[in-house]
C-alpha cells in the first residue's frame, strides 16, 4: 500500500448512490464514485445477487473474484424490487440519493416500473447514469450485449489482430470496464451541472460508442485510406495489399512512430520474454545509438522513416539479433538511456507480484471475510490531496437490515419483509 496521506474527507463524500447494476460495466462505474468517496449502495436480486458473485469462483461458496474486483467500498441491500413493498423500497431509495446506475437489458428498467420520467418525477434532482449495448438510435438498441460483442460492434474486432486471421477481441475490457469509465465522466459532469441548474439528467453510454471512442484512430484510418489507397504505417506497406477497409495490422503502431514486439533473451520457453520497441522518428541517431549500429544513423537506407518502411521488418530483424543476449529488462534497461521508448512484454504474474505497483497503489491486497486476502486493482487515478482507501466488497445483503432501519422502517416491518422474501 502506500505511504500518501489518508482521509475521509473525500471529494465525493455525501454523494449517495444506488448501484442496480451488474457485471462489469455499471460496477467498474459506480465503484470508482465509491472510491472517491460517495456512499454507494449496491441493490441486487434476493436470489444470488449480482451474477458475477457466482461466476467462475475459485473459492466453493465465496464470491467470486470477479464480483469482489468490481464491488469494494460498497454496501449491499438485496431485494425484490418486483414486489409492492420492494418497489416501495427503491422509490424511498430513489427520493434521497443523488445517482443511480443501472445497466440491465433493454427495457428492464421500465417493465420493473421505473421508467427515467418516473425516477424524474420522484427526484429531479437525480443524476440517472445508463448503458446499454447500443444507444437509442441504433437499429439494434434492443440487443443484450456483453464485452465482445461490444468489440465487435465497435470497431476494435475487426482492426485487431493479424491480416492472416480472424477479427480478434482485445483482453482489455474496452466493452464493459471502459464503458463504465465514460459513463463515471459522464456522471461527474451531470452532477457539476447539477450545482448550476439544481436539476439532475439522464446520461446515457452504450458500449458500441465506448469502443468506437478508444477506436478513433481507425475512424482516421478509413478516411486515410480512401483518400490515399494505403496507410504507410501498416505492415501491408508498401509490400503487401489494402483493399477499402483498414485492415488488421499486427502489432504496428498506431500512430506515427514504428514499433513492434520484438524477441528476447528466453522467448523459446517464455510466452512474453519480448519487448515493444518504437522508433521515434526524431531520436534515430539515439537509437542507433542504443543498437550498436551508429553506420545506420547518416546511411540513406536508414536515416528517415520513408527510407526505413520498405525494409521495416528486416530492421526488427537485426534489432532482434542483438535483443538475443539481453533479458526483455536489460533490454529495456539499455535503451531508455537512449530515449527510445519502450517497455518489457509484462504477465499478468509479473504485474500482481510488482513493488512498484503496490507501492503506489495501483494493485492493492484486500481483505476479505470468506476468502482472506486478494489482489484487486486500485485508482488509477492519483490525487494529491487524498489516496483511495479499497476496502472489502460486501457479501449479498450484508446491510439489508441497516438500510431498511435508515429509511424508517421498524424491526416488524423488517421482519415481514425477510418473511416474504422480500429481502435477504
Ligand atoms: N429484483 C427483481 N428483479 C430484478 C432485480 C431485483 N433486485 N434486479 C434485476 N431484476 C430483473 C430485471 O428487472 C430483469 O427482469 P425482466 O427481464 O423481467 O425485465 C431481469 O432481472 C434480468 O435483468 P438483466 O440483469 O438485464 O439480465 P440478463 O441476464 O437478461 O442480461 C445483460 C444481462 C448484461 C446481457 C443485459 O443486462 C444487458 O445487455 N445490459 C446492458 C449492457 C451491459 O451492461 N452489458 C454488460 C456489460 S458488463
Amino acid at each position: 500500500m502506500t505511504d500518501r496521506p489518508l482521509t475521509t474527507d473525500l471529494p465525493l463524500t455525501g454523494i449517495k448512490v444506488i448501484d442496480f447494476s451488474g457485471v462489469q460495466a455499471g460496477p467498474a462505474c459506480s465503484q470508482m464514485l465509491a472510491w472517491f468517496g460517495a456512499d454507494l449502495l449496491k441493490v441486487e436480486r434476493v436470489n444470488g445477487g449480482d451474477v458475477t458473485r457466482h461466476q467462475l469462483r475459485d473459492i466453493p461458496d465465496a464470491d467470486a473474484l470477479y464480483f469482489t474486483m468490481l464491488n469494494s467500498n460498497k454496501r449491499s441491500l438485496a431485494i425484490n424490487t418486483k414486489t409492492p413493498e420492494g418497489k416501495e423500497v427503491m422509490e424511498k431509495l430513489i427520493g434521497e440519493a443523488d445517482v443511480l446506475v443501472e445497466n440491465f437489458a433493454p427495457g428492464a428498467m421500465d417493465r420493473m416500473g421505473l421508467p427515467w420520467e418516473h425516477i424524474h418525477e420522484l427526484n429531479p434532482r437525480l443524476v440517472y447514469g445508463s448503458v446499454k449495448g447500443f444507444n437509442d438510435d441504433s437499429p439494434w438498441s434492443d440487443i443484450k450485449v456483453y464485452e465482445n460483442v461490444a468489440q465487435a460492434a465497435g470497431g476494435a474486432a475487426s482492426t485487431t489482430g493479424f491480416w492472416d486471421g480472424p477479427p480478434t477481441v482485445s483482453a482489455a475490457a474496452l466493452g464493459d470496464s471502459n464503458t463504465g469509465m465514460h459513463l463515471l465522466i459522464g456522471i461527474l459532469t451531470a452532477l457539476l451541472a447539477r450545482e448550476r441548474t439544481g436539476e439532475g439528467q439522464k446520461v446515457s453510454v452504450s458500449m458500441q460508442d465506448a469502443v468506437l471512442n478508444l477506436c478513433r484512430v481507425k475512424l482516421r484510418d478509413q478516411q486515410r485510406l480512401e483518400k490515399a489507397g494505403y496507410l504507410e504505417e501498416y505492415p501491408q506497406y508498401p509490400n503487401g495489399t489494402f483493399t477499402d477497409v483498414v485492415p488488421r495490422g499486427g502489432n504496428a503502431g498506431g500512430g506515427g512512430q514504428p514499433g513492434w514486439v520484438l524477441k528476447c533473451k528466453g522467448w523459446q520457453t517464455d510466452p512474453n520474454a519480448y519487448v515493444y520497441f518504437t522508433i521515434q522518428e526524431q531520436d534515430w541517431e539515439q537509437t542507433c545509438r542504443a543498437l550498436d549500429r551508429p553506420e545506420w544513423i547518416n546511411d540513406p537506407a536508414y536515416n528517415t522513416a520513408e527510407a526505413r518502411q520498405p525494409h521495416l521488418f528486416d530492421i526488427f530483424a537485426e534489432i532482434e539479433k542483438w535483443l538475443a543476449g539481453k533479458t526483455k529488462y536489460e533490454a529495456v534497461d539499455i535503451l531508455r538511456r537512449f530515449g527510445v521508448p519502450c517497455a518489457p512484454v509484462l504477465s499478468m504474474k509479473e504485474i500482481a507480484y510488482d513493488p512498484a505497483l503496490r507501492r503506489s497503489g495501483t494493485i492493492v491486497e484486500v481483505d476479505q471475510p470468506q476468502r482472506g486476502t486478494y489482489l484487486t486493482v486500485g485508482s488509477p487515478i492519483k490525487f494529491s490531496t487524498f489516496t483511495p482507501t479499497i476496502t472489502s466488497a460486501p457479501l449479498l445483503g450484508e446491510h439489508t437490515d441497516e438500510v431498511l432501519t435508515e429509511l424508517g422502517y421498524d424491526a416488524d416491518d423488517i421482519a415481514k419483509m425477510h418473511a416474504n422474501q422480500v429481502v435477504v
